[in-house]
């Protein structure tokens, strides 16, 4: 395809993307909150459990939740499930323009295993299907009855799978399909288990008879995990700004701590939905970013006498230009990507501490290293721009 129309196809695919993973998860922050936040009525209804009064858009409004089901159904119930499903959808989409169409620039990176682009593509959607096939029979094992054991069980499986997958494909790409296991298995979760479940609950109260029990357990078991998911799983979606994690040696107990952090975040609202203050948990999250961000600090190696601006500027003509030029001659790159261009000694002294960030340090540029650069062009690079990027 055009690069210009693909541009424009990737950002209509972004943009419904977060626009929709946005209505999903705000509808799930707002059901969560609600939950927990109503109240026995004021006046009492037969079987009504809880009310809730709010204002909100010039508006009052009051919710009221059945402690089993109404009498009689309305006319319309509205069931939430395309947010997720519409989410799900965008992003497999996306996942599919940037990673497996151009899979050479973005899936594989012959720096981390040397993989054919197909053979990147088949590990990136047995990954897809292979996490929620094995999530979904943990979930339906005895493990489903004893909830901390599962998780815990889920984490290790999860920080495998980073781990894996980091040994594979390019590390941006490595990220990126964690997050879309993730999505999977939460969009799965509302389509399989969670949806299903309610249909049954409409289905037993229009018959007369209980819900099915089991059901009922397993789609509470599926929301408590969807609930912990979201904040490990948004990170994700914007981690690709982020060389300094998925750009690093450790990138997969980097996402590991991050998913730490994100999880006792959301734990963190669930205690205060529940009206219990915990005054530790979101100090502890802020402490544990700061112990992240500096235990996996570069190197600075200063030592040696500097590099001269000549070999740099031959290195970056050679393996950066072709992309990063006003008028790049890399295929399927019309403009110069995120505006960075490379050409003149000026622009690659003033872009000298992004080019150590993401050529020295994290290594994710050049892209896919498909200009073939060595280890010691980085190393002198990082010389010349840690003396401060001289241009003699
Ligand atoms: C094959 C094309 C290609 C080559 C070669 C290449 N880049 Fe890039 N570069 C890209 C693309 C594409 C992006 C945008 C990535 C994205 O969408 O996040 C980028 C982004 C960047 C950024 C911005 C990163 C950020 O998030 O702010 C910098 C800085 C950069 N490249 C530096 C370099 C340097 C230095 C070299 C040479 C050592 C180089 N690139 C070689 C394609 C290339």
């Amino acid at each position: 395809m055009e690069a210009h129309l693909a541009q424009w196809l990737n950002l209509a695919l972004r943009w419904s993307h977060v626009i929709t993973g946005i209505a999903w998860i705000g509808t799930s922050f707002y059901f969560n909150w609600l939950n927990s936040r109503l109240a026995p009525p004021e006046r009492s209804e037969p079987g009504v459990a809880g009310e809730l009064w709010s204002v909100h858009g010039g508006g009052f409004y009051r919710v009221v939740k059945y402690a089993v089901a109404p009498a009689h159904l309305p006319r319309t119930l509205h069931w939430f499930k395309w947010e997720a499903y519409a989410t799900w959808i965008t992003g497999f989409v996306l996942l599919a323009l940037i990673y497996y169409v151009g899979a050479a620039s973005f899936l594989v990176d012959p720096g981390t295993a040397r993989i054919s682009p197909a053979a990147g593509v088949a590990v990136g959607i047995a990954t897809l299907v292979a996490s929620w096939l094995v999530y979904d029979a943990l979930c339906r094992s005895p493990l489903g009855a004893r909830p901390l054991i599962l998780a815990s069980l889920l984490f290790v499986l999860g920080t495998a799978l980073a781990w894996g997958l980091t040994r594979l494909l390019s590390p941006r790409a490595a990220y990126i399909h964690v997050g879309a296991a993730i999505g999977t298995i939460m969009a799965a979760n509302v389509l399989m288990v969670i949806i299903p479940s309610q249909k049954e609950m409409v289905a037993a109260m229009a018959q007369g008879r209980p819900p099915d029990a089991e059901l009922g357990k397993q789609a509470a078991l599926r929301s408590l995990h969807n609930n912990y998911l979201t904040l490990p799983v948004l990170f994700i979606m914007v981690s690709s700004h982020y060389p300094a994690t998925y750009g690093h040696p450790l990138n997969w107990a980097i996402l590991a701590g991050l998913a730490v952090i994100g999880v006792g975040t959301r734990h963190w609202f669930n205690l205060r939905n529940q009206g219990r203050r915990n005054a530790w948990l979101l100090p502890a999250a802020a402490l544990g970013l700061v112990a992240l961000a500096l235990a996996t600090r570069p190197r600075s190696d200063t030592g040696g006498a500097g590099a001269s601006f000549a070999d740099v500027r031959v290195i970056v003509a050679r393996r950066c230009a072709g992309c990063h030029s006003s008028a790049p001659t890399q295929p399927g790159t019309p403009v110069a990507p995120l505006g960075v261009v490379l050409d003149t000694p000026d622009q690659i002294q003033a872009s000298a501490p992004r080019i150590l960030a993401v050529a020295v340090d994290a290594q994710t540029m050049p892209l896919g290293n498909l200009t073939g650069m060595t280890p010691d062009e980085r190393a002198l690079l990082g010389k010349w721009i840690r003396a401060g990027a001289p241009l003699k």
